[in-house]
């Protein structure tokens, strides 16, 4: 072979990988009031969110999420309920001892959400990074909502909330979430199960009418907040499949 041929060849890479996305920067939004001083255009990150119940999935999805952006060139950076470095310990104490109203529970969930907002959502944002939420404001509006909370009121509170470029809903069934969550956990979550509500003594029935009542008001503010329900009965890979092809084209736009 020619030295010739052996230059052209090495300086025309092989295309096995996929070609790389720059992401576009997109005009961002929040919700009502927002959070002072914000300007807009500098976020130039994107903000992913999924939803869905314990045992839906949202862990694994996030996961091979961020294994296949970070591969494709985006840094990435994860928040949470109940990830606040200013008051996720003292909102597990509370909710230990059951000793809140649901007005000052609902207040400290909003708070630990706006510290994680205006710490790490917006800062990460601000630098081009991906930011991938496992559960958002709408889990802790239903949450409240199934609770008898007023609607408006949640609006409002979560109007500090900034407007994701994606939500996924990650919808499975009560009983395929029962057989999910026992099968890691080998129980069921006292909070998860809506056993504060009285709805059953019993906690697979409490969990069962719990989860209903959940997925109800989830798939009534869907057309509001127009977020994509994901039929998360497939595997693991099918869904995630269906993300990737979503997060695509936002990243495009
Ligand atoms: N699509 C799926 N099909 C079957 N099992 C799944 C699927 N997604 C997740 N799991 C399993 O269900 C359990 C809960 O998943 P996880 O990702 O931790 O959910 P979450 O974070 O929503 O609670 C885990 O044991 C996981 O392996
Ligand atoms: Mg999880």
């Amino acid at each position: 072979m020619s030295a010739k041929r052996r230059i052209k060849k090495s300086a025309v890479p092989e295309m096995t990988q996929q070609p790389i996305v720059v992401p576009k920067p997109s005009p961002k939004r929040f919700y009502g009031q927002g959070i002072p001083g914000v300007e807009f255009e500098r976020l130039t990150g994107k903000l992913i969110v999924v939803e869905g119940a314990d045992g839906s999935g949202r862990s694994s999805q996030i996961a091979n999420l961020v294994q296949w952006l970070e591969s494709s060139g985006h840094a990435t950076v994860q928040v949470g309920l109940k990830r606040s470095t200013l008051v996720s310990e003292e909102l597990n104490q509370a909710q230990q001892g059951n000793i809140l109203s649901r007005i000052t529970l609902s207040l400290f969930y909003a708070t630990d959400f706006a510290d994680q907002m205006e710490n790490i959502i917006l800062p990460a944002l601000r630098a081009g990074v991906m930011v991938l939420a496992d559960r958002y404001i709408y889990t802790l509006m239903v949450r409240d909502m199934v609770r008898g909370m007023d609607e408006e009121w949640l609006k409002n509170l979560y109007g500090i909330a900034l407007i994701p470029d994606a939500v996924f809903y990650l919808n499975v069934s009560p009983e395929e979430l029962i057989q999910r969550n026992f099968a890691k956990n080998y129980s069921l979550d006292y909070w998860e199960s809506g056993m504060d509500l009285g709805l059953s003594r019993d906690l697979f029935d409490s969990f069962l009418k719990y989860q209903a009542l959940v997925e109800k008001q989830f798939k009534r503010i869907q057309a509001t907040y127009g977020f994509t329900i994901v039929d998360a009965h497939r595997s693991i890979d099918e869904i995630n499949d269906e993300l990737r092809s979503e997060i695509e084209s936002v990243l495009r736009e």
